[in-house]
């Protein structure tokens, strides 16, 4: 029998490949990875499609006029939450998590922050690969929370949790060890955490995807950062 990759010695059980066979195989395209991460989550439970679906008929009815990129700011106080986007581009997918993750090497009681957390993936994801880790996400969107939640109960996840909050509207960072940022919202709430995160001395964080790191090399504090090998859009920062 196999065993979980990471912190084996700690906690002994069949790895989550046994019942994902495909998590074991490296994939290199992009689409290929969204479609097993999608068929995993809908094998989990999640109910992503009908959430957002109903998100994007709340934005309509409050104004019939607008298009996607308005449905999120409408919606959450003028805060950017990608309502009316296929949720599957917005997540990291599990392939991309297990790179990221086999870098970065987190020990065991780390605790990993994701600022902007959508769904959670990534808490699920240490719990199978990581679990003597701890992972708080912070998201804007309740619904995604809630879900979030109900599928962490149902897994019996340790240490992982998620809570509804806004990021713009925050003067101080939870503690962490490592943060992660993916897109999470406007260029302007952005700029904020990342002033916030200067102060996280000692720290590390991963940034994936274009909007925050164009804005990290306008900016000479952040340097180029560090790109991950096999990954088009994640850097890391010593903080
Ligand atoms: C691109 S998704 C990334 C999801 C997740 N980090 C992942 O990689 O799978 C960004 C998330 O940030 C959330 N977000 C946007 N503005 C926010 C804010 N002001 N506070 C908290 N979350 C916010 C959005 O609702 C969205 O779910």
């Amino acid at each position: 029998m196999e065993f979980s990759v990471s912190h084996e010695r700690h906690l002994i059980r069949p790895t989550i490949e046994n019942a994902y066979p495909a998590l074991a195989e490296s994939i290199d395209h992009d689409l290929t990875k969204r479609k097993i991460s999608s068929e995993i989550d809908l094998h989990l439970g999640f109910h992503i499609k009908k959430i957002e679906e109903t998100l994007r008929t709340k934005a309509l009815q409050i104004n019939p006029e607008t298009f996607f990129d308005e449905w999120g700011p409408l919606l959450h106080d003028g805060a950017q939450t990608w309502v009316g986007l296929d949720f599957q581009i917005l997540q990291c997918t599990y392939h991309d998590l297990k790179i990221l993750f086999n870098t970065i090497k987190p020990k065991p009681g780390n605790k990993i922050v994701d600022l902007g957390a959508g769904y959670g993936r990534m808490g699920i994801f240490l719990h199978w690969y990581y679990p003597l880790t701890s992972f708080l996400g912070i998201e804007l969107v309740k619904e995604r929370v809630d879900e979030a939640n109900r599928i962490y109960k149902e897994l019996n996840l340790q240490n992982k949790k998620m809570e509804v909050g806004d990021l713009s509207k925050i003067d101080e960072l939870p503690a962490g060890d490592f943060y992660f940022i993916y897109d999470f919202g406007s260029e302007e709430h952005i700029t904020k955490i990342l002033n916030l995160l200067k102060n996280e001395k000692g720290k590390i964080l991963i940034v994936k995807g274009r909007i925050c790191y164009n804005l990290m090399q306008k900016d000479p504090h952040w340097g180029e950062g560090f790109k991950i090998k096999k990954l088009d859009d994640v850097h890391l920062f010593y903080l």
